[in-house]
């Protein structure tokens, strides 16, 4: 069942200006950065109240946010919201039960060690979101 509001999801175009932003702009604490091979994207978090904010850009100019700011004009802007779980594989068989549609057929490894899946944005009024399990949560 989902548990918490894990992260909100903001793809940038440049991740050192962001950074920037977010820590002496905002103020807010900065974890540190971690690049997702899998998921071809590179991230940055900042924890506040109980969720955290995560930057995300293209690893290496390719993947999934490349598309997406490909077709922004390379603006940036909310990407997901990310709902943690305690049990992913289980609410994946639930919502695919009850007609939800998912970008993969099976979860895959996110940043902090997590397992992610993302629903289809057409199931969730326009909005993409991601499934995710943190190693320990189950
Ligand atoms: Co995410």
């Amino acid at each position: 069942m989902i548990t918490h509001l894990d992260h909100i999801a903001i793809a940038v175009p440049d991740m050192e200006k962001a950074i920037k932003r977010f820590m002496e702009d905002f103020g807010i604490t900065f974890e540190g950065t971690e690049d997702v091979e899998a998921a071809k994207t590179s991230t940055a978090f900042f924890p506040i109240d109980g969720t955290q904010i995560e930057l995300i850009h293209p690893l290496n100019g390719e993947g999934p946010v490349a598309k997406y700011l490909e077709k922004n004009n390379n603006r940036g802007g909310m990407h997901h919201v990310a709902f943690r779980t305690d049990d992913i594989e289980g609410d994946v068989a639930m919502l695919k039960e009850k007609g939800y549609q998912f970008l993969s057929d099976a979860p895959s490894p996110g940043a902090h060690n997590s397992q992610v899946i993302f629903i289809h944005p057409k199931c969730c009024d326009g909005v993409l979101v991601e499934l995710c399990q943190h190693s320990g949560d189950h």
